[in-house]
This record gives C-alpha cells, sequence and structure tokens, in this order.
C-alpha cells in the first residue's frame, strides 16, 4: 500500500493554487511606496495595509478597470485623477462616453467640452503633424469604423483624396504641418471625389459614389461635427487642468468613436513628439470609460498605447462593464487592473484566462461590495509574491462641494460697494450639514434645504435661505442662533428676519 500518491498536475493548475503556497498578498514594501510618488488608493483586505499606488516598478503606467454597474469605477477613477493632480500636477482628458463625469467635473472647476452640442473638432487637423500620418490615422478609424476594409479600391481613393486635400490646402505631405495653417475638412475630400466623378475618366463610378456616400455620414448638414473647423485645441487640452470631453450628445456610437480614436490619435502624437521623462510622474491621465470598439479593435491606438508602455508621457485608463469588450491585449499589457464586482461566469473566465488569478480571488471578486476591488499589476521584474490582491475598500475623494449664503439682498447698494459689511458665508457641506443637525433640524428638512441650494449651484441669498430653515420646521429663535453663529450684527438679523416675513425677532 502506498501512502504518497503522485498526480499529473498541469502547471496553470499550480498556478492557481498558489494562495496555498505563497504569502498572500505582496509585502508592504511594495504596496507602500513614498507618499510623494504614489497615490494613496486603500487598506489591502487581508493583512490592512496602505496600498499607494506608482507605476515606478510596474510595467507602464496604464490601467484597466471593470466591474459590474455601480460597482464604483468612476468612483475609483475621479479619486486617481483628484490625487494625481495634487501629486504631480497631472491633467486629465476624460473622454467621457455617456456623460458620466460632466457635472462632476463642473464642480471641480474643469473644462467640460460638449461634442454635438456646439463644439467641432475637425478630424483632419494636424496639431504639427505630417500630413501622411494623419491620413493613415484618418483611414484606421474608417477602417475601424465602417466597412471600408472589405473595398480596397474605395479605400485606395478616399486616402488619395485625403492627402489630395492636404495638398490643395498648401501642406506638403511629407512635412510637419506650420501651426498657423487651417486644415482641410472633409468637406473639401468629397468635394475632391466629386469632381472626379464629375470628369467620368474614373473608370469605376460606383465605387467613387459609395466612397462618397461613407465620408457624407459624417459631413451632413447638422451632424457635420469632425467636418468643421474645429472649436477646440487638443493640443492645449491636455495642458489644461481637468477636462471632460462629453460625448452624450452626438447621434450615435460611430460618432463617439470617432471622437475618442481622434482624441487618442492626437494625445498620442503629441505625447509622442514631447518624449518621456519619468521624473516628472504622469503628465495626463487619459481616461476612456465605456468606450466601445475604441477598447476592442486591434487596430484602434488604445491597444497600441498600452501597448507601447511607457513611451509616452500619460496614463491611459479603460474603464468598462464589460470585460469582454477590452480587447485581451490591454489586460495583458496594462501595468494595473482593478477589477471591481464581477458576476458573470463569462467575464470572469475571460479575466481569469488573460491575468492568471488564483480560485479564492475569483471567488472574492464575485461578492464585491461597492467599491472593493481586486488588484493585479504587472511589474518589470520577477515576483515571488502574487501579483494580485484584495483591497477593503477603495478610499474615495468627493470633490470639496462650497455651499454658499449669498448677502446681497439684504444688504443695501451702499452697504454692499462699502464692502465693510461681509457679503457673503461659504461652508463646506458637511460643515453646514453638522451645523444644521446642531439645530435639530430633521433629516428630511436637511435634504430640502441643500436640494434648494444644490438647484441653483450652491448658492442662496439670505432671505431665501432663511425661508428654506423656516420651512424645515426652525423656530425663529434657532433661526436668530444660527444667524448669531455666523457673527452677524443684531441689527442686521432685525433686518433679515423682519425682511423674511418672519415676524419679530426676539433678539
Ligand atoms: N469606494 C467607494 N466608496 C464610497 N462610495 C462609492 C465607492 N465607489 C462607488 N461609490 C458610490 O457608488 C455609486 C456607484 O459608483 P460608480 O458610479 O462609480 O459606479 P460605476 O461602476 O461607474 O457604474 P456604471 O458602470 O453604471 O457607470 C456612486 O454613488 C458612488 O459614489
Ligand atoms: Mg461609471
Amino acid at each position: 500500500m502506498t501512502i504518497l500518491k503522485l498526480q499529473h498536475i498541469m502547471s496553470n493548475e499550480i498556478a492557481r493554487r498558489a494562495f496555498l503556497s505563497r504569502p498572500p498578498e505582496p509585502p508592504a514594501s511594495v504596496l507602500l511606496s513614498d507618499p510623494f510618488q504614489s497615490i494613496y488608493i486603500g487598506t489591502t483586505k487581508i493583512f490592512k495595509v496602505p496600498f499607494t499606488w506608482s507605476f515606478i516598478n510596474l510595467t507602464n503606467p496604464h490601467i484597466a478597470v471593470v466591474g459590474i454597474t455601480g460597482s464604483g469605477k468612476s468612483f475609483f477613477v475621479k479619486t486617481l485623477l483628484i490625487r494625481a493632480s495634487y501629486l504631480w500636477n497631472t491633467n486629465a482628458v476624460i473622454i467621457d462616453w455617456a456623460g458620466e463625469y460632466k457635472a462632476w467635473v463642473k464642480q471641480t472647476n474643469g473644462i467640460v467640452v460638449s461634442l454635438g452640442k456646439g463644439d467641432y473638432l475637425n478630424i483632419m487637423d494636424l496639431s504639427g503633424m505630417k500630413p501622411l500620418d494623419r491620413t493613415k490615422q484618418i483611414i484606421t478609424s474608417l477602417d475601424i469604423l465602417t466597412d471600408i476594409a472589405l473595398y480596397p479600391e474605395q479605400k485606395r481613393v478616399t486616402e488619395e483624396a485625403i492627402d489630395q486635400a492636404y495638398v490643395d490646402a498648401g501642406f506638403i505631405a511629407s512635412e510637419k504641418a506650420p501651426d498657423d495653417k487651417d486644415a482641410p475638412t472633409l468637406k473639401d475630400v468629397i468635394a475632391i471625389l466629386q469632381e472626379k466623378l464629375q470628369e467620368g475618366k474614373y473608370e469605376y463610378p460606383a465605387e467613387l459614389e459609395n466612397a462618397i456616400y461613407r465620408l457624407r455620414q459624417f459631413s451632413k448638414e447638422g451632424e457635420d461635427y469632425f467636418a468643421r473647423k474645429s472649436t477646440l485645441d487638443l493640443g492645449k487640452l491636455v495642458e489644461s487642468g481637468l477636462v471632460d470631453i462629453d460625448l452624450s450628445a452626438l447621434p450615435d456610437e460611430r460618432f463617439r468613436a470617432l471622437a475618442a480614436l481622434f482624441i487618442l490619435q492626437t494625445l498620442k502624437e503629441k505625447m509622442r513628439s514631447e518624449g518621456w521623462s519619468e521624473t516628472k510622474g504622469l503628465k495626463a491621465l487619459v481616461v476612456l470609460d465605456e468606450a466601445w470598439k475604441v477598447a476592442s479593435d486591434e487596430k484602434s491606438d488604445a491597444i497600441t498605447i498600452v501597448r507601447e508602455g511607457r513611451k509616452y508621457q500619460f496614463g491611459l485608463i479603460v474603464a468598462s462593464q464589460n470585460p469582454t469588450d477590452i480587447n485581451e491585449a490591454i489586460f495583458s499589457n496594462v501595468g494595473t487592473t482593478f477589477m471591481l464586482r464581477i458576476k458573470f461566469e463569462k467575464f470572469l473566465n475571460y479575466l481569469q484566462g488573460s491575468m492568471n488569478f488564483s480560485e479564492f480571488i475569483r471567488e472574492e471578486i464575485t461578492k464585491f461590495g461597492v467599491g472593493q476591488a481586486a488588484v493585479e499589476m504587472a511589474f518589470q521584474t520577477s515576483l515571488r509574491f502574487p501579483g494580485t490582491f484584495i483591497l477593503e475598500k477603495i478610499q474615495g475623494e468627493e470633490p470639496l462641494y462650497v455651499y454658499i449664503i449669498d448677502m446681497s439682498d439684504v444688504l443695501t447698494q451702499s452697504e454692499l460697494s462699502s464692502g465693510a459689511i461681509q457679503r457673503d458665508y461659504q461652508f463646506e457641506k458637511d460643515e453646514l450639514k453638522n451645523k444644521f443637525i446642531e439645530y435639530n433640524i430633521s433629516g428630511e428638512g436637511v435634504d430640502k434645504i441643500f436640494a434648494a441650494m444644490d438647484g441653483q449651484s450652491r448658492s442662496i441669498k439670505m432671505l431665501e435661505f432663511v425661508a428654506a430653515l423656516k420651512d424645515a420646521g426652525v423656530t425663529i429663535a434657532n433661526v436668530v442662533t444660527f444667524l448669531k453663529s455666523l457673527s452677524i450684527d443684531d441689527v442686521l438679523i432685525t433686518r433679515i428676519i423682519s425682511n423674511a416675513g418672519a415676524g419679530n425677532a426676539q433678539i
């Protein structure tokens, strides 16, 4: 009788048992980097070690984020962007598919650009590039978004017409474009093709007609978001703090994808020409959230950027509810993947197949609450510890909300212009909330007052504020005490109370 039995076992099976034979988390020296060079994310689940994200030892700064709806992807992205901006002055460009980040960017005083609502991008803009290279990029975008690849002749005439449009506008195909010259638009390209058709010398007129038809989709009157002179300078946007490029007003997914591809191409070229300088941290983070096709098509620049790793001065963050919408090359090349809650077996198989994490981690991912995540990091050197570990919770950061009580409806013109009396009172949200609680305002009342203020960009006139307090059931005596706590002068308090129609103030 034998006691020991030899088993045949595949090496990937052994890898899945890693949890049993190796420590379950990377050592603290890896998780906790220099606070001036890394971003705090949260503490680990097992040993409660603070995890600060740094890409110094990773293969690249790019990040993939996956998880079901509501699991906390956007919350995590916002947290990362804010902290990177504190730490490294990192700029951010959010390619905002569903307009999800718009309100937040406004609150944080960033720039919101709404394509399809008054803003245009000319996809033929050169931003210092050679026309030859831009032509190739436009053709790649058409390859990803239309059926042009199936029609080589149409592709050829389209490419030729784009080249011609640049030449006609005074550019030289193989030379970097000067900044002061306006690029042609898709409308010029269409005109060139039409002229060719009318000349009647070209032997396949149907091919020309189809090529024209394809481009017209992007240049119809009213839908020519990408076929007019640009209203924004992408080169500058990447140096402008927090920028949200809201694509939600564009008519369909193809338009959104065209914008996203163009933005990625332009940023990539800009960063490539400026060169990588690691000591400065990250110059920019570019966010692609739910970007259909842009993250999945092999030919997309999202994949090139991640594959080329550290070459650019920006980190690309690709987020999606559906991991199978993210090309495998992204998962296998990004420096860090954050996996929030995932339910579907299909998605878990896909992720486990490309990252090879343990069964233990897989099981945990299905049970995560909001903000919990498994983190997988790809280090530059080989590891003696698991590359995947679990975070108890992403410790997020809400932007500071400042609420203003505006005295302009109480003060006289001369008081306002003299500046002798304080004209507004500013509070941080929690501070104001705590004050309300001090004055026994019910939870419902507090919500009502905040709703009134939120409805007008968190600023409220004093008389309206007093009326809202009264509506929430605050007694006049308590309103007075509240006003006194702001060090408002008694005479002025009397004026406020009587103007608010609250009868006689008992001061
Ligand atoms: N780590 C966290 N701590 C506290 N609250 C969180 C955390 N993560 C998410 N939340 C809250 O949970 C809600 C959903 O989060 P979020 O919008 O980030 O989800 P999502 O994964 O982006 O969903 P969707 O796929 O629908 O865009 C938000 O109200 C957010 O404030
Ligand atoms: Mg989201």
